[in-house]
């Protein structure tokens, strides 16, 4: 049976429902500013419509954006047409994704990282970037932890905003690691309304097992960041959501 087209209707809508980039700015200030002036190129994994990779594209800094969902491509595509800024979009799998060129700085945000489902694959992941980094440069991203699967996922959300009404239904089966969010989407065109359904699974990594499969894909300067202090908001509890920063040694 063919496959639904991975984060298809989520990216058509994406810019118009999720307006909550504040955060990452913040962390951005704390995590990545201070690399910057040894930035010479960059990658967004898993760039969605493309803000944060456009965002370093409008620093001057040529970027490239990676996503696997082509909807999401087509968005960020769109947006750096408009803006004309140096960003080149490439559609391919976290685990597997080649780059022209090494570059300086890669970012995966938003728990995409969360994503991939077993720790070979999160292994491949690793070593993917590790290769596309020229040595010194650094790896910055953010998951979700089981803190955040126990605390949140268990939860309905509905984003009204026309014209579209999106409900997402999340939930965590206790004892696993493992997280779905079940999104249904109603569409308005002219007076008729369309739904759309599609799956989102997350799954989670202990810290440690994370630091271990950083340092066994070769990365050092190993750092942890807790999110709460850059969401500041009432769902993003201590523990829930961990910003990591990995450096590919230099020489
Ligand atoms: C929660 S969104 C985050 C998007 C963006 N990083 C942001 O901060 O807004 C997760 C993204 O990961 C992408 N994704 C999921 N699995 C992927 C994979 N195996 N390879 C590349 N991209 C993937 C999705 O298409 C989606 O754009």
């Amino acid at each position: 049976m063919p496959q639904p087209e991975p984060y298809r209707w989520i990216a058509k809508y994406y810019d118009h429902l999720f307006e909550f980039r504040r955060p990452f700015d913040t962390a951005h200030e704390t995590i990545i500013l201070p690399l910057l002036d040894q930035v010479t190129s960059a990658c967004d994994l898993c760039c969605g419509t493309g803000t944060t990779a456009l965002n370093f594209a409008n620093l001057g800094i040529p970027t490239y954006a990676v996503d696997l969902s082509p909807e999401m491509c087509r968005q960020a595509r769109a947006k750096a047409r408009k803006t004309g800024l140096p960003l080149k979009v490439i559609q391919a799998d976290m685990r597997n994704f080649k780059l022209p060129h090494p570059v300086d700085l890669i970012t995966c945000e938003f728990d995409a990282l969360n994503h991939v489902p077993r720790t070979s694959d999160l292994n491949r992941v690793l070593r993917s970037v590790h290769r596309s980094l020229n040595p010194g440069g650094h790896f910055v991203f953010d998951v979700n932890n089981l803190y955040a699967f126990q605390q949140i996922w268990n939860r309905t959300w509905v984003i009204d905003k026309d014209p579209v009404m999106m409900i997402m239904r999340s939930s965590h089966k206790p004892g696993t690691h493992k997280a779905t969010a079940a999104v249904d989407w109603f569409i308005r065109h002219g007076k008729v309304w369309k739904r759309q359904h599609e799956l989102v699974n997350e799954v989670c990594w202990d810290p440690q097992e994370m630091r271990d499969a950083l340092t066994h894909a070769g990365f050092d300067k190993i750092r942890t960041w807790d999110a709460a202090r850059f969401f500041n908001d009432a769902l993003t509890l201590p523990g829930c959501r961990t910003f990591w920063r990995a450096r590919r040694p230099p020489g």
